[in-house]
């Protein structure tokens, strides 16, 4: 396994012997950077609805690439390309273990990849699974068949195809080896996100179980339910001195609650290493028993906020659901990733019902009526509210069930994992030789996927091994 002091070295020596450059070097003088852009044709709608063209994309990383190797296929899912996914994670280390040629392919309606002029509600009809999907798959039909077509360096044709992904891009690689098993011989999926239901109430038990693992639990529970005593008590007076106490401007009291969800957990997600867990850092430090939950909470709601240095204006404008309803342009992730929340499949990040019995680790005003009035207003009355979650699950995780040769990680502290291949409450999908699972414990979201470092977990560098020879049987 490549360590960090080991890159440093390398990439220093490379960068001197730049300077010196030899006429014997025409292997490397070859390989194009990794930062050049490259372009694909796709139609609008591959179901036949508008075939009018548009670019998709993608950048590749052929150093590690030899003749025979696979062809590793990633994509960064909901947020736009960068060289990170060519160079940057582990699937590059992967990639040099296998000979493989790395190509990163932008999701339609990210980043540059725009199939419409704009994000409106009309545009983002062709915003579906199986058109995105379909995309992934019209590039590697043109990448095994004529691969000069699409690559500025010699790759054989009929080369094998792994894909990758974390997260929602876990999922999307796992549905590419699911949908099209001849075309991608397997599917690392990191973290994905693979079980949908309307009320992604597991989301506010999995930070909570990792609240309880940390022993802070309690507190939060308490603190959260002080904040609603206010938020909930009408008393104006009150709930402005609240707002003052977490520093954060006037909004809705329900805007404020969802935004307090936010603020408290945005490092949940941060990768824990040997000697650091963010939540413990973050959030559980400030429960020191030397005040009150509620002043506790506020104190690492202030961290938060300064450490991330936002100021009033832009807390207001993340908190505020009634901004950006009109504001169409291209580039806005999130709006996009909101569509695909309206349109697909739900899995709203709520409060945990009180109707289950089970604690509740976040305000419970962050409810449906906090997020699904968003969608009609920003997309239009076309978006049918609720959103079907169960026929998307019942398709897309149905699809999933018997099919080899998938790798599914899941972190054993994941904000996400209620979501994953093996929930708190058991096996979404059984764990078989074919396609197994592996538990990361005490490792949260996608960790398996990031490039190897001296303070990683040992349960993370197991499951980074566990997947390379996977994905080398795949490919013998
Ligand atoms: C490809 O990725 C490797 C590993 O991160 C990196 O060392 C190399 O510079 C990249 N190649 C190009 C051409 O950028
Ligand atoms: C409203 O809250 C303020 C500040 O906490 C408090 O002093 C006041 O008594 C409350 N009013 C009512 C009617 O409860
Ligand atoms: C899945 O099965 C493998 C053995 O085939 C085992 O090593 C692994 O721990 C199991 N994963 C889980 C999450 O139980």
């Amino acid at each position: 396994m490549m360590r960090p002091i080991i890159s440093f070295v390398f990439t220093a020596f490379l960068a001197t012997a730049k300077c010196f450059p030899s006429s014997g070097d025409d292997a490397s003088a070859a390989i194009p950077s990794s930062s050049t852009s490259y372009w694909f044709s796709q139609p609008v709608d591959h179901f036949g609805l508008n075939n009018d063209p548009w670019k998709q994309q993608y950048l590749i990383n052929a150093t590690f690439y030899k003749p025979g190797g696979p062809i590793i296929m990633l994509t960064p899912g909901e947020t736009p390309i960068t060289s990170y996914y060519t160079d940057g994670s582990h699937f590059s280390s992967l990639a040099q273990l296998t000979n493989a040629l790395v190509v990163a392919v932008e999701h339609r309606f990210y980043g540059n990849s725009n199939p419409m002029p704009d994000l409106s509600g009309e545009s983002l009809k062709y915003h579906t699974l199986d058109n995105a999907l379909e995309d992934f798959a019209a590039f590697i039909r043109v990448a095994q068949s004529n691969p000069s077509q699409v690559f500025p360096v010699p790759i054989q044709v009929n080369s094998k195809v792994v894909f990758g992904g974390g997260s929602y891009a876990g999922a999307v690689s796992a549905w590419m080896r699911a949908k099209y098993p001849d075309l991608v011989t397997g599917s690392w999926a990191s973290s994905a996100i693979i079980k949908y239901q309307l009320e992604n109430y597991p989301f506010d038990q999995s930070w909570g179980k990792h609240l309880e693992v940390l022993g802070c639990g309690q507190d939060v529970i308490e603190a959260v339910k002080d904040i609603d005593g206010i938020l909930l008590s009408g008393n104006d007076t009150a709930i402005s001195e609240l707002q003052t106490k977490f520093n954060i401007p006037a909004l809705t009291p329900r805007d404020l609650a969802g935004m307090l969800a936010y603020l408290i957990a945005a490092y949940a997600q941060a990768p824990s290493s040997k000697y650091t867990d963010y939540t413990q850092a973050t959030v559980c430090d400030y429960f020191d028993g030397t005040m009150s939950p509620l002043d506790s909470y506020a104190k690492a709601v202030n961290g938060m906020v300064s450490v991330n240095g936002y100021t009033q204006d832009s807390l207001v404008q993340m908190g505020d659901t009634s901004l950006g309803y009109d504001n169409y342009a291209l580039g806005q992730s999130g709006r996009v990733w909101y569509y695909q929340e309206c349109a697909w499949y739900g899995n709203w990040q709520i409060a945990t019902p009180r109707s289950t019995g089970l604690p509740r680790y976040r305000s419970q005003l962050v409810d449906l009526t906090y997020y699904q009035p968003n969608c009609q207003n920003k997309f239009g009355k076309n978006i049918q509210i609720p959103v079907d979650s169960e026929s998307f699950n019942k398709k897309w995780l149905g699809m999933l069930r018997g099919v080899s040769n998938i790798y599914y990680t899941v972190g054993e502290l994941d904000q996400w994992r209620g979501t994953n291949a093996l929930t708190w409450n058991g096996y979404v999908l059984p764990n078989t030789t074919q396609s197994p699972i592996f538990l990361i414990d005490k490792a949260t979201h996608s960790q398996d996927i990031t490039s190897a470092r001296d303070t990683d977990l040992d349960s993370v560098v197991l499951a980074r091994a566990i997947g390379n020879n996977l994905v080398m049987q795949w490919i013998k």
